[in-house]
């Protein structure tokens, strides 16, 4: 079957990226995008705020989107420290990351802070991702799914639509540990977050889901061919363009 929401693959730099090397890092995307034989994907950088502006430039001319990785809630004011998703936009981002667990563990992100990130990317004309998982004593617990529902409930705002929106599936103690769930796992949970984002969008089916989570270039293949997996959001394996690329090129052909 064709396939009918276009896929992602998105790397979250994290707190990584010095200067040249990091601008190497996005060059080498984008020479690597440019010579591929496929343009039937989205790829997307995410680097740290300060690079944000350089890696756009940097990437220009190429397909390649960038994102940020957290927005402030309100466009502009006394919040020291923070960046506002109209900063992110003015700088060249397309994309922000909002809720990622590494935030709402750090910082105390609830679902109501997330959702009001979201809101903001919207109110800046960028796309937000928004991320979601369970820990592991959340899933050793039987509570995967609900934990998952209350996100979504919680975490996407009303509005949403297909284009507006992508929502990627971390499970916590699947990033940057190198353990990753079940293809058949992975499926199901991306199942069941198709259908709570049903209670919030009518365009649900069409939203890209993401998983997110221990990602390499030797099982992106699997992963990404699961059920209602879209794309991949990756960590530690998108600071190699090689692994990045490689990654991107495992997204089977619709
Ligand atoms: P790793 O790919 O390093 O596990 O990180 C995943 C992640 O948190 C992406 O946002």
């Amino acid at each position: 079957m064709a396939r009918t929401r276009r896929p992602l693959i998105a790397g979250n730099w994290k707190m990584n990226g010095l200067g040249a090397d990091a601008l190497a890092l996005a060059k080498g995307v984008a020479d690597g995008l440019g010579k591929a034989a496929w343009n039937d994907r989205d790829l997307l950088v995410c680097p740290p705020a300060t690079l944000v502006m350089a890696v756009a430039q940097a990437v220009r001319g190429s397909a390649v989107l960038v994102g940020g990785q957290d927005c402030h809630a309100k466009p502009s004011g006394a919040h020291t420290g923070d960046i506002a998703a109209e900063m992110l936009r003015d700088s060249g981002a397309a994309f922000v990351i909002v809720g990622h667990s590494e935030r709402r563990t750090d910082h105390g992100e609830t679902d109501a802070a997330v959702r009001a990130k979201a809101e903001a990317a919207w109110r800046a004309g960028l796309v937000p991702i928004v991320c979601i998982g369970e820990t592991l004593a959340e899933r050793e617990a039987g509570r995967t799914f609900a934990v998952l529902a209350g996100q979504i409930k919680g975490s996407v705002p009303a509005g949403a639509t297909a284009a507006k929106l992508v929502v990627a599936y971390e499970p916590v103690w699947a990033i940057g540990t190198g353990k990753t769930p079940t293809v058949a796992e992975v499926a199901n949970a991306h199942a069941h977050i198709r259908k709570e984002l049903g209670g919030v969008t009518a365009e649900a089916p069409q939203v890209r889901l993401l998983y997110g989570g221990s990602v390499k270039g030797d099982n992106a293949a699997e992963l990404l061919a699961a059920g209602d997996v879209d794309g991949a959001l990756v960590g530690g394996a998108s600071l190699k363009a090689d692994e990045f690329l490689a990654i991107a090129k495992a997204v089977q052909r619709g």
